[in-house]
């Protein structure tokens, strides 16, 4: 179901959490909210459900409206049919996996046999219904979080909402649980919104990304989008761009790096305002000295398997990262190296998104 937000702001008294925030989630979309401790991502969903009473604006879910701080209308959290799944493992220790799943719907009068098969139904999707009848304590952290994901998908919410839900898992694990998601997510075509502050995640289970910063979204696209294209070098930057410089001056196709007696060719125009020019460690070309490019000295080199990761300070200019295709021509620390990058991989940003409406106030 269609979730639409507008303008929704949310203030823990004077602080602003959440600055008039415009987002809509179309039917069966899976939006990813992605941003940095604090910015307000939990706040946003808090609203969402119900648990949270904001301070402006307007939700609704499919064709009803849930709140609207114009008219004092606020729906409760148990009547907006919002299912939650929280960061930490919400199971009954006491009661067996099945019962777990079954409780909400037992609560809403579901008659024992019918929440019984809805429980196995969903269980089965999670890849859990072998363990039906184990008491929820005696489960693995990815076991437990799969039952709160199913308790939470039984109710058949119009949304899901996520909140870091895998972030409490070992590494591999949250791999393996993440495509999972992203299946059940597609293959029921669940409207849903998944709170994280890791990219790779966040690119795993999204159509469309919303990049969330200081209260407010400040890019929204599909995770191609977002990738290549970061809105400002703050968000480069979180995206995992590390190599982010200054700029002192540009003219046309080319910049002059603030802090270094270096240049760099741009494949377009630098635009007015840009501040910083960014360029990811993939595009950026290392060979032995000799080569096209910048030359500088190899500070660090991490082997990663099959890619080197090189810091190759350029004379003159700044250090830079590279990760590059292991294999022969691979150099070692102190070696004389040259380092490309090629106009078209060079983003050039602005500081920080300034376009959204500035809302810093709390609303009345
Ligand atoms: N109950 C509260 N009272 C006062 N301030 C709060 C409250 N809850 C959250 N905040 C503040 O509101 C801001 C947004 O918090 P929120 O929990 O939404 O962040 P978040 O983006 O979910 O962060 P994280 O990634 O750490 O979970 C933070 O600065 C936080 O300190
Ligand atoms: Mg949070």
């Amino acid at each position: 179901m269609q979730v639409t937000i507008t303008n929704l702001s949310l203030a823990y008294g004077g602080f602003a959490a959440v600055k008039g925030l415009d987002l809509t989630i179309g039917d069966g979309e899976s939006i990813v909210l992605l941003g940095q401790s604090g910015c307000g991502k939990t706040s946003t969903m808090r609203c969402i459900a119900g648990l949270e009473e904001p301070t402006g604006g307007r939700i609704s879910i499919g064709d009803t409206v849930v709140f609207d701080h114009e008219t004092g209308r606020s729906v409760p959290s148990f009547r907006r049919n919002v299912g939650m799944v929280f960061q930490s493992y919400a199971v009954w220790p006491h009661k067996t996996v099945v019962e777990n799943v079954m409780f909400p719907l037992r609560m809403k009068k579901v008659r024992r046999t019918a929440a019984r098969e809805k429980a196995m139904e969903v269980l089965t999707l999670v890849g859990l219904d072998h363990l039906a009848e184990r008491g929820a304590s005696q489960l693995s952290g990815g076991q437990m979080q799969r039952v709160a994901l199913a308790r939470s998908m039984a109710m058949e919410p119009s949304v899901l909402l996520l909140d870091e839900p895998l972030s409490n898992l070992d590494a591999r694990l949250r791999e393996d649980l993440r495509v999972e998601l992203r299946h059940i997510q597609q293959e029921r075509g669940l409207t849903s919104m998944y709170v994280t502050h890791d990219q790779q995640e966040a690119l795993a289970l999204a159509d469309r990304i919303a990049i969330m910063q200081g209260g407010r979204i400040t890019q929204l696209g599909t995770p191609e989008e977002v990738y290549a294209s970061p809105a400002s070098a703050s968000i480069a930057k979180f995206m995992g761009v590390t190599n982010v410089f200054a700029v002192g001056e540009a003219s046309g196709n080319e910049v002059h790096l603030a802090d270094h007696a270096l240049s760099l060719r741009t494949a377009v125009a630098a635009p007015d305002g840009a501040a910083s020019v960014a360029v990811r460690p993939e595009d950026v070309v290392v060979r032995t000295e000799g080569s096209d490019g910048f030359a500088g000295t190899v500070e660090v080199c991490v082997y990663q398997g099959s890619s080197v990761r090189y810091q190759v300070a350029l004379d003159g200019g700044p250090t830079v990262d590279a990760v590059c295709p292991a294999g022969p021509g691979a150099l070692a620390r102190g070696e004389r190296a040259s380092v490309e990058i090629a106009p078209e991989s060079l983003l050039v940003l602005p500081d920080e998104v300034t376009d959204t409406p500035a809302q810093d106030e709390v609303a009345a």
